[in-house]
């Protein structure tokens, strides 16, 4: 069995290369324009302690690396769904390890940050994250894939003779629902317990949690909140995040008097006060021992609401958080390498990665409205369908017909033949989902979605089969060149 006192030391070994960065901001290198916001913070007097940026091109992230030499970068990875029990096996898991390993270096960031969520899984793809199954087995392929992915890290840097940057595992958000047969903080220890990796904590998906598991109608948020940190790992983590929430443009106004907003993870909506208020009771939780930044997530947000709510933020939280970062500094002590592997306990076995990928199979045919829920990770959600429901008949169709490119804008010729035809575009939603692929390169939602329409119009309008292949080549050339001089094409929002 792993021993999770060596782990935790390890973790400490690991997290002494970091030092405190206070607070920052994290960005996407594309919007909004960093430079911009650099020059409109400075006229406030105001410079973050550091930017944590979104993947995007190796040369977008040199130069802002070059742009600011004297702001710390740290890295929000996309793309590793470690949450998969068949990541490892992907053809494009160590092409997309490679890669990010590699800019973790180009910009000298001191972590991987990655979501605990897939957009992929069981050959099914979303367009936004989906959170794990919460289970005991899937929190075990969890750490397995991150001692894999740190394990990949390490070795690089050795060869380098640079100091490994350490994986930050996310909280997701939860978008309506959730699907497991652990509580969520518990999830995260047994993950913390395996691997030597630090922890993000999001105060707005931390907010999600207590709206859609069903806290939200037995407990005040205060006291949730004190539950829920009482349970999680909170020694663990290194960064807080704080984003905006909202209501979704694909769901109904709630009317006054319903309860609490179907609020969801919003990042170009402003930050809730209520935020705010959860952020102060974490900041002074005393299991809070290895912060090192905290963070407003402001991509595709304007400028000049970046610098209001950053300028705010750092009136308010900038002392408790120095007093928080300092509470741990001295904890640390010297110990010996211990190598990042899963040996001692062994990979997580065949059988039971075969279990779990038809679990998340089983998990994209529900969320997807093709199947009933059944087993025991939705017992909890079957009692209540509304959350599922409302994922699978609004948010996940508005995903695939009208999130990061609407089909109706990027083939619009194609989608008059089709209304003639009296082919409905919904119909594509049912197509999107029939039955899992295998995967055919990196998870690219904008190819992907050109790739399915052009298959769909195939088999249900040969004849305008033409027309959507001319359509497609024209959207696929200018997103190729768009990505070559980094600017986005099309609206190409994303929800982290
Ligand atoms: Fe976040």
């Amino acid at each position: 069995m792993v021993d999770p006192d060596l782990v935790q030391r390890d973790f400490q070994r690991r997290l002494r290369s970091i030092p405190p960065l206070g607070m920052g901001l994290s960005v996407d290198v594309y919007s909004p324009d960093l430079f911009e916001l650099v020059n409109a913070l400075r006229e406030r007097g105001l410079q973050p302690g550091y930017f944590e940026v979104f993947k995007a091109t190796t040369t977008a992230l040199v130069s802002v690396r070059q742009a600011i030499p004297d702001i710390p970068l740290s890295y929000h990875g996309e793309g590793l769904w470690i949450t998969q029990p068949d990541v490892q096996a992907s053809p494009f898991f160590q092409e997309n390890v490679g890669e990010i390993v590699a800019q973790l270096n180009r910009i000298q960031s001191l972590w991987l940050n990655h979501e605990c969520a897939m957009k992929q899984m069981a050959g099914y793809s979303f367009g936004t994250y989906v959170p794990p199954l919460y289970t005991k087995l899937s929190a075990e392929v969890v750490a397995d894939n991150i001692a894999t992915v740190q394990g990949a890290i390490d070795r690089q840097c050795r060869g380098a003779g640079v100091m490994a940057p350490l994986f930050l595992l996310e909280m997701p958000p939860l978008t309506y629902f959730s699907a497991g047969t652990i509580p969520i903080p518990h999830f995260f220890r047994l993950v913390t317990e395996l691997v030597p990796c630090g922890l993000v904590l999001d105060i707005g998906h931390l907010w999600t949690v207590y709206r859609y598991t069903g806290a939200c109608r037995r407990i005040s948020l205060e006291q949730f909140v004190r539950e829920f940190l009482d349970e999680f790992p909170l020694e663990r983590v290194v960064q807080i995040h704080v984003a905006g929430l909202a209501c979704h443009e694909s769901a109904g106004a709630l009317k006054e008097g319903e309860g609490l907003p179907e609020w969801i993870d919003a990042h170009a909506a402003p930050i809730p006060s209520i935020l705010f208020t959860m952020l102060e009771q974490v900041l002074s939780h005393p299991n809070l021992s290895s912060l090192r930044a905290v963070a407003l997530e402001v991509d595709t947000k304007p400028v000049k609401t970046i610098v209001n709510e950053y300028a705010e933020a750092v009136r308010r939280f900038s002392i408790s958080v120095q007093q928080t970062m300092a509470r741990g500094m001295d904890v640390e002590q010297s110990i010996g390498l211990i190598p990042c592997s899963m040996s001692v306990q062994g990979p997580v076995c065949q059988s039971d990665r075969q279990q779990l990928r038809d679990d998340y199979a089983r998990y994209a045919r529900i969320i997807s409205g093709q199947t009933p829920m059944t087993g025991l990770e939705w017992e909890e959600a079957a009692g209540d369908t509304t959350g599922v429901r409302r994922y699978s008949t609004s948010y996940m169709p508005y995903e695939i017909l009208h999130w990061g490119g609407d089909l109706a804008e990027m083939f619009p010729q194609t989608c008059r033949i089709l209304a003639e035809r009296g082919i409905n575009l919904s119909t594509f939603v049912t197509f999107w989902f029939r039955s899992p692929r295998p995967l055919t390169q990196s998870y690219d939602f904008f190819l992907l979605k050109i790739e399915r329409f052009l298959e769909f119009v195939r088999e249900l309008a040969p004849d305008a089969h033409v027309c959507s292949e001319q359509e497609g080549d024209m959207l696929r050339q200018a997103y190729a060149q768009a990505n070559e001089v980094e600017t986005p094409v099309m609206e190409m929002e994303r929800t982290r």
